[in-house]
C-alpha cells in the first residue's frame, strides 16, 4: 500500500523524487520522506502526513529513495516514517515482513537498538550488519533472510551514485528517463519522468549505477530485460469542486469509449472457448471490482446457463477452493497489484485453471500473470474511491459475458448492440446530478442509511453503499430488496434514508413494495430508476437513463457515484483521500 520510488539524476533529483511522491501519495498517506547521498553522506528528511509536509530546501545529492506510507506496523508518526537509517544505509520499504517479529528479537539481542515500531528498520539493521564493502551483496544476504512481502529501494554512503532495490509480492518496476533512472511502486507515478518502463519480477534485484539499470539475480547475474515505451502522460485533472474523484466520475464516457474500442479490436476467441468449455467459472476481486464481478457473475450464468462462484479474492485464497484444470478464474483489479487478488490468481494458476484478468493498469502483476488479460481503458484512476474504473469493468466483462453467449449459442446476447449506446447513457446520467446534489444536502447530516435493490440491482447498491461508507463516514449498509423485511426494516425510524435502485422492469414494482414498506415505518425513501411512472413511489425519486436492464448497472451507478461524492464533500471531507485508506492495496 505504501508507495515507494528511487531515483538517480544528477540535476533535480530532489525534486524529482518529489514530484513522483506527490502522484505516489494515493497508495498511503500517513507520512512521507526522502533520503539522498551526497558527499559521503545521507540526508533523510520525513514527517508524518502529507508529501507537502517536507518542505525545505532540496537536498543535495543524485541518487536517492522516497516513501509515502499506509501504516501496518506502528502508528503514523515522525519516528514510524521511511526512510529507515542504520550505519551506512537507508532504506525504504513497502510490503508486510512475516517474520520481522523473529529477526528483530534476533538483532535486539545482538546489541541492536530500533528508532521506529515499523517492521522495515529491521531490513536496514540486516543490510548494515552483512555489510563488507559490497552493497549489492549486503542488501541480497538481508533480503535472503526476509519472510513476506518486499519493495525495498536502499541507499548507502560509499556509493553516491547507486540504489540497490529488490522485490517479492510487492509491485516494483524500473524506468528510464532522460538523464535519470527510476525505480517505483507505480506506472501512472512516473508518467511524465521516464520514457520506458520495465516491471521487476519476484525475486529480482534492479542496481541502478548512475543512468545505468541492471536487473539481476541475487548471486548478482545480470538479466537481459526488454524495456516497453510508457504511453503518452495522461492529463489529471480536478473537477469543480477540486478534487479528482469528481472529476472521474466526468471521465466514465470517455473510459467507457476507449474501453469499448479496444475491446472491439480484440480477439476474444481464446477467452471465450476457455469460458464456454470451462468446468467450473469463478471469479475474484476486491471492493469494488468486486461489485463488478458479481454482476458479471450473476449475467454470465443466466446467458449462458452456466454456474458461476464469484467470491471476494481475501475468502478465496484461505477457502480451499474446488478450483482445479479446465476450470476458469477471472480476476478484476482496478489495479492489478492487489495483494489478494494476485495470491487467489495465483493459487487458481497453481491449480492448472486458466486465468483471464480485467486490470486497467496494463503493465500490472495481474495483466502478467493472465492467461488472458484483458483491459480497461478508464485513465489512471486517483482518487481512492474507484468511479470510472468500475463502470469501464463493467463495460468489459459485460462484453466478455456476450463472447461467451456468442460461442456457445452461436448468436450474441439481445443487449450486447447495446453496450455501444453506454457511454452516452452515462453521459446523461449527468443531467441527474442537481438533484442529487439536493438529496446530499437533504441526508447531509444523516447517521446512517441502507441501499437496496433485486437482482444486479443489489450489486449497484452494494457498491453506492461503500461509496458512502468510504468516503462520506456515513454507516451505509445494502441488501437485496426483497430480504429488508427480515432484519433491516427493523432500524428504520423516522427519517431513516432507505435509496433504492430498480432498473428492471420485471421487479421494479417489487422494489417499490419494499420501499412502501419502509415509509409505512417512517423512512426517508429514494428511488433510483428509468421508470419515471414510479416517481410517485418514493419521497425522492432520480430518473435514470435507460439501457437493457441487463446493462443498467452500467449507468444506474453514476448518480450514486456522485452522490457519495458530494455527501462527502458538503461533510467536509476530502473525497480523494479517505481516511485509513489507500489505493492500490498490496498488503494483506
Ligand atoms: C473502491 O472505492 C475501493 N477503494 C476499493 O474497494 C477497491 O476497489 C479495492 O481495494 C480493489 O482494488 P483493485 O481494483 O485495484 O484491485
Amino acid at each position: 500500500m505504501c508507495g515507494i520510488v528511487g531515483c538517480f539524476s544528477r540535476e533535480g533529483c530532489y525534486e524529482k523524487l518529489l514530484t513522483v511522491l506527490q502522484k505516489l501519495e494515493y497508495r498511503g498517506y500517513d507520512s512521507a520522506g526522502v533520503a539522498l547521498v551526497a558527499g559521503g553522506a545521507l540526508a533523510v528528511r520525513k514527517k508524518k502526513g502529507a508529501v507537502a509536509n517536507l518542505c525545505g530546501a532540496p537536498l543535495a545529492g543524485a541518487a536517492g529513495i522516497g516513501h509515502t506510507r499506509w501504516a501496518t506496523h506502528g502508528k503514523p508518526s515522525d519516528e514510524n516514517a521511511h526512510p529507515h537509517v542504520a550505519g551506512k544505509f537507508a532504506l525504504v520499504h513497502n510490503g508486510i515482513l512475516e517474520n520481522f517479529a523473529v529477526l528483530k528479537e534476533e538483532l535486539t539481542k545482538n546489541g541492536e537498538a530500533f528508532s521506529s515500531e515499523t517492521d522495515s528498520e529491521v531490513i536496514v539493521k540486516l543490510i548494515a550488519r552483512a555489510y563488507k564493502g559490497d552493497f549489492f551483496a549486503a542488501v541480497a544476504a538481508a533480503c535472503s533472510r526476509l519472510e513476506g512481502s518486499y519493495a525495498i529501494a536502499v541507499l548507502c554512503e560509499d556509493f553516491p551514485e547507486e540504489i540497490v532495490c529488490a522485490k517479492n509480492k510487492s509491485p516494483l518496476l524500473a524506468g528510464a528517463g532522460r538523464g535519470a533512472a527510476f525505480v517505483c511502486s507505480d506506472i501512472p507515478a512516473l508518467e511524465g519522468e521516464v520514457r520506458y518502463v520495465c516491471p521487476v519480477e519476484d525475486g529480482e534485484f534492479v542496481h541502478i549505477r548512475g543512468e545505468e539499470i541492471c536487473f539481476c539475480t541475487a548471486g548478482g547475474a545480470c538479466l537481459p530485460k526488454v524495456f516497453c515505451r510508457l504511453a503518452e502522460k495522461e492529463r489529471a485533472p480536478v473537477g469543480a469542486s477540486g478534487s479528482r474523484m469528481e472529476a472521474e466520475i466526468g471521465q466514465i464516457p470517455h473510459g467507457l469509449e476507449k474501453t469499448l474500442g479496444w475491446l472491439r479490436a480484440c480477439d476474444f476467441a481464446p477467452a471465450a472457448r476457455a469460458l464456454r468449455g470451462a468446468g467450473r467459472i469463478f471469479t475474484v476481486a476486491c471492493g469494488t471490482a468486486h461489485h463488478a464481478a458479481l454482476a458479471f457473475g450473476a449475467l454470465l450464468s443466466r446467458e449462458a446457463r452456466i454456474p458461476v462462484f464469484c467470491e471476494a479474492a481475501s475468502e478465496f485464497r484461505y477457502g480451499d477452493p474446488l478450483i482445479g484444470a479446465g476450470d476458469v478464474l477471472v480476476a478484476v483489479s482496478q489495479s492489478g497489484e492487489t495483494a489478494d487478488t494476485l495470491e487467489a490468481a495465483r493459487l487458481a494458476k497453481a491449480r492448472g485453471a486458466y486465468l483471464i484478468a480485467v486490470t486497467n493498469v496494463e503493465q500490472s502483476t495481474l495483466a502478467r500473470l493472465a492467461d488472458f488479460p484483458l483491459r480497461t481503458l478508464a485513465g489512471a484512476e486517483i482518487a481512492v474511491a474507484a468511479t470510472k474504473s468500475y463502470n469501464c469493468q463493467l463495460l468489459c466483462l459485460y462484453f466478455l459475458a456476450a463472447q461467451t453467449v456468442f460461442y456457445k449459442k452461436a448468436a450474441f446476447p439481445a443487449w450486447f448492440s447495446a453496450l455501444g449506446r453506454a457511454a452516452e447513457a452515462c453521459e446523461r446520467a449527468f443531467s441527474c446530478f442537481s438533484e442529487v446534489f439536493s438529496l446530499a444536502k437533504r441526508l447531509q447530516t444523516a447517521r446512517a442509511m441502507s441501499f437496496i435493490g433485486r437482482g444486479t440491482d443489489r450489486f449497484t447498491a452494494a457498491e453506492g453503499a461503500l461509496k458512502v461508507r468510504e468516503i462520506a463516514y456515513v454507516f451505509a449498509e445494502s441488501c437485496p430488496a426483497g430480504e429488508l423485511k427480515h432484519g433491516t426494516l427493523a432500524l428504520v425510524e423516522e427519517g431513516f434514508p432507505v435509496l433504492a435502485v430498480a432498473t428492471d422492469r420485471a421487479t421494479v414494482q417489487k422494489t417499490a413494495n419494499s420501499l412502501a414498506e419502509a415509509k409505512a415505518r417512517g423512512a426517508f425513501t429514494c428511488l433510483f430508476s428509468p421508470y419515471k411512472e414510479y416517481a410517485g413511489a418514493a419521497d425522492f425519486f432520480c430518473p435514470l437513463p435507460a439501457l437493457p436492464a441487463p446493462l443498467m448497472p452500467l449507468v444506474s451507478v453514476v448518480p450514486l457515484q456522485a452522490f457519495a461524492c458530494r455527501l462527502c464533500l458538503l461533510r467536509g471531507f476530502d473525497p480523494d483521500r479517505p481516511r485509513n485508506l489507500a489505493k492500490s492495496v498490496t498488503v494483506e
